[in-house]
């Protein structure tokens, strides 16, 4: 049985990685200061350490306590708009964490690390569907953070032999098929979450962000990949490093789904309207983001399960209606409700 830290393991990938890992009998330890992450988002019977990253001394406790196989790397700011706004507090904040947790396993002798990274990386891309070898070229802060915690990694590998898999997430998206699990952001920006939210009537009508973009129904497109298929990603990068080199991948369904065609998918799989209004662009987004996941295929094995827009929403569907409030709406986790 192999023991790994899960930073950031309270929250909406964290979350269904943790249970992943557990589900297959690994043993897990969780720091998460619960900022965004949730205490009911753990399974019981897994070690939850209530801390910042950022705190030193927590995170020397934590290697002190417990030998870790890896580390997976989840906490960190990820907001595009936000960062814009405080940008300098995202590029300290989400390198320097990277570098430290990055630190702390490389003194523990651990070898094995996974950056939580973004499609972000790419800015507005000059090619469709993105593959690996595309340039870097973020257009915020956020998307910046993650090239230099993805660059801090690779002098990690070449002076400390500490191996990375950097995974670039394009649209995070579903919940758990069984429901243990969901998305549950404070505040939400994210536009599934968003329409199901407006379709139930738990929150404001949606707004469409533009419909003036060069894709056939003008709104932008975006790959959608189920969290759970996310989090099977991870597992497989994870035993890979274990005798094999860092690796950097691009993880999407590699298929586009306009805005409309998911306030079309919410309605089908509801059977609600979305109320929602046509405004203008979000500054900064890009017409249209689709990941080539082949690499991922080819040398990992992985393919996604849950790839149909309609799976996807449906479980999204199914979590947030069995918990308006999000993991407030109920007072166990994971563990206990499955038992
Ligand atoms: N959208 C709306 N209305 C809303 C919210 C979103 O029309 O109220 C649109 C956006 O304009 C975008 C699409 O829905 O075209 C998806 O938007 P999200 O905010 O759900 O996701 P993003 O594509 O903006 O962001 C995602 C990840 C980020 C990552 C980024 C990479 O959430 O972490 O992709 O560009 F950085």
């Amino acid at each position: 049985m192999a023991r790994f830290l899960v930073t950031g393991g309270a929250g909406y990938v964290g979350s269904h990685v943790v249970l992943a890992l557990r589900e297959r009998g690994d043993e897990v330890v969780v720091v998460d200061d619960l900022r965004q992450g949730h205490r009911a988002a753990v399974p019981a019977d897994t070690e939850l350490v209530v801390a910042d990253v950022a705190d030193s001394r927590a995170l020397a406790e934590v290697f002190a306590a417990w030998r870790f196989d890896g580390v997976l790397h989840f906490a960190a700011l990820s907001l595009v708009g936000e960062s814009m706004r405080d940008p300098l507090r995202y590029l300290s904040e989400n390198l320097c964490n990277t570098l430290a947790v990055a630190d702390a396993a490389v003194k523990a002798g651990c070898r094995r690390f996974v950056l939580s990274s973004t499609a972000a990386l790419f800015g507005n891309p000059e090619t469709t569907p993105i593959d690996e070898t595309a340039r870097l070229a973020p257009t915020s802060a956020y998307g910046e953070s993650k090239r230099m915690a993805e660059a801090g990694l690779d002098w990690a590998d070449q002076v400390h032999g500490l191996r990375s898999a950097a995974l670039r997430y394009f649209n995070a998206a579903g919940a758990d098929p069984q429901g243990r699990l969901g998305e549950d952001h404070h505040p939400e920006t994210h536009l599934i979450p968003l329409a199901i939210n407006a379709a139930l009537g738990l929150g404001p009508e949606l707004t469409v962000f533009g419909t003036d973009y060069p894709t056939p129904d003008g709104t932008c497109i975006r790959d959608y990949v189920h969290v759970t298929d996310l989090a099977d990603a991870h597992l497989r990068v994870l035993d890979a490093l274990e005798d094999g080199p860092s690796v950097r991948y691009n993880v999407g369904n590699g298929q586009g789904h306009s805005v409309r065609e998911v306030l079309d998918a919410v309605e089908r799989v509801s059977g609600r309207r979305v109320p929602h209004s046509i405004g203008p662009r979000r500054a900064g987004d890009p017409a249209v983001l689709v990941a080539s996941n082949e690499r991922l295929r080819r040398e990992t094995g992985w393919v996604p399960r849950y790839a149909a827009l309609d799976d996807i929403v449906r479980t999204a569907w199914a979590w947030r209606e069995a918990h308006p409030r999000g993991y407030d709406s109920r007072r166990q986790g994971p563990a206990a409700q499955a038992a």
